[in-house]
């Protein structure tokens, strides 16, 4: 396998990010090599990168129904994070949470220990749209959805990329919706609502791309992804 692919698909960092520290020179067998291309035998070579060696470790793919009170990350000094819903065993592979939901939000979390594919799913140039259900204090119309779909500006002076929001229903002091996001900027429905003059009050994130939350898992329960699954997201 090619050294920026191992690396990559063993660590939490992209193929670009990958090319620069090969170009610095990475320790195999003693030697320093400053080529991507280089072919690493999976059962003999020994790997050295951030001064550890660095095992394969087939790729895992899990998706998580994230409950409220938990954060996207791996570690946190205050709050519980979604690694601590996994068993220990599944805990050890390097597996990471893909993308972040605020800690108030509840659905599809992906973790992998596949850093290239993670970096694919989050990089808003592959324009990959996040679907969540939403419910606001207030009336949507077809003024947000509108304005969304033209790109709505958060952060004093950032455009949205084009949003799709469609209204399941829409009462003056609670509305509900879908909406699909291909960025992930913090907490930006959040602050798309709040441009329409309206908060948040409920928050679950439905897709990522063509994976699907499975319907059956209970808040705070995960699987692994099936063949089919993978085949789609890769
Ligand atoms: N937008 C938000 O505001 N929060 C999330 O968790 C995800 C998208």
């Amino acid at each position: 396998m090619r050294l920026d692919k191992f690396i990559s698909n063993n660590s939490k960092y992209s193929r670009s990010e990958v090319k620069k520290f090969i170009k610095k020179g990475i320790l195999i067998n003693g030697k320093l090599i400053k080529d991507a291309k280089y072919d690493v035998n999976l059962d003999n070579d020994m790997v050295i990168f951030e001064g550890i060696e660095f095992k394969h470790i087939e790729n895992i793919y899990i998706m998580l129904n994230k409950p409220q009170g938990y954060v996207s990350a791996t570690r946190d000094a205050r709050d519980k994070t979604v690694l601590d819903l996994l068993s220990d065993e599944d805990k050890i592979k390097n597996i990471f949470p893909v993308g972040r939901l605020d800690k108030d939000t509840e659905g599809l979390i992906f973790l992998t220990n596949d850093g290239h594919l993670s970096h694919k799913l989050i990089s808003p140039q592959k324009n990959i749209f996040k679907k969540y259900y939403v419910e606001v204090d207030g009336e949507l119309n077809e003024e947000e959805v509108k304005l969304f779909e033209s790109g709505v500006i958060i952060d004093k002076d950032y455009m949205c990329k084009p949003a799709i929001l469609e209204i399941i229903e829409a009462k003056k002091m609670k509305s509900s919706a879908y909406i699909q996001i291909s960025e992930g900027k913090f907490h930006q429905i959040k602050k798309m609502m709040k441009v329409a003059g309206m908060n948040v009050i409920y928050l679950k994130r439905l897709s990522i791309g063509k994976l699907k939350l499975d319907d059956n898992l209970k808040l705070g329960e995960y699987r692994y992804l099936n063949d089919e699954e993978v085949k789609e997201l890769i």
